[in-house]
């Protein structure tokens, strides 16, 4: 039996990519920084509920220990994520972006990955074929963002996109530190969920593809990668 977490899993694609492994028999560990709102997702999906905040140390080091106590992990799949916007509402381009705004985006999606990356490791490590799904973004690619007429070349954010770019280079540094652990970056897509007021404009089905497909990979699968549904992506 695989044992899986999954962080921000009370919604969007992390609840979505809970609902797909459980029907593919894994165990999952739904992990909301609410206890109420994780309650009901993971009694909705048959889950079991792990109060965790990314941001939290004390919250993280309590779920490890509790997911210990319950016999270990097999896979964790980094998803918890947010977007900051301007105080007008819009994407904090490079004339409006502030130090507070990369602070608050920095700490949810870098700062948490590592602390919860850091606190599961150890687990993961006695597990016999174990991943790691970090969720990136198409946004996070350099060559997309340098290279008019690509995809994500327009948009204007700052933030967002160096946090992800900033997950690429944590996903290629620990799958070179950790041969045995399959370790890779994601692209969901541009999907409907709260994080874009559901403008994007694909499912959180068709957005939890390459989630769940990376997570089910195999110890002769690809580490250190960035994938889309489609394939690898540039860097
Ligand atoms: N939607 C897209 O188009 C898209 C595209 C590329 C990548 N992504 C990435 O996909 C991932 C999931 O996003 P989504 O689109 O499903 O957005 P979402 O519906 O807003 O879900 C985000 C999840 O992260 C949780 N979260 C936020 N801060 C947290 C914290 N400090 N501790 C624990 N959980 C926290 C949220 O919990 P609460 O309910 O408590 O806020 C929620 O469960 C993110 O990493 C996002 O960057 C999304």
């Amino acid at each position: 039996m695989t044992t899986t977490l999954i962080t921000g899993a009370n919604k969007g694609l992390g609840f979505e990519t809970a609902r797909r492994l459980v029907a593919a028999g894994h165990t999952i560990y739904l992990g909301s920084r609410d206890a109420e709102r994780g309650r009901r997702a993971a009694e909705q999906l048959g889950a079991r509920m792990v109060l965790l905040d990314v941001t939290d140390d004390a919250s993280v080091a309590a779920a490890a220990k509790a997911v210990e106590a319950d016999g270990g992990l097999d896979v964790l799949i980094n998803n918890a994520g947010v977007e900051v916007r301007g105080p007008d509402g819009g994407v904090a381009g490079a004339a409006d972006v502030t130090a507070d705004i990369m602070r608050q985006v920095f700490e949810t999606n870098v700062f948490g990955m590592v602390r919860v990356s850091h606190a599961f490791l150890p687990l993961l490590q006695r597990s016999a074929a174990p991943v790691v799904v970090n969720v990136s973004s198409g946004l996070a690619s350099l060559a997309r963002a340098s290279t008019p007429d690509a995809p994500g070349y327009a948009y204007p954010g700052v933030a967002y996109p160096a946090s992800k770019a900033a997950v690429n280079m944590i996903t290629v540094q620990y799958a070179k530190a950790f041969p045995n652990i399959r370790i890779n970056a994601v692209e969901p897509g541009y999907t409907a969920t709260d994080l874009n007021a559901h403008a994007g404009t694909q499912t959180a089905e068709e957005g939890a593809e390459i989630i769940v497909r990376m997570a089910q990979v195999t110890p002769d699968g690809p580490t250190g990668g960035y994938f889309d549904a489609a394939g690898p992506l540039p860097w």
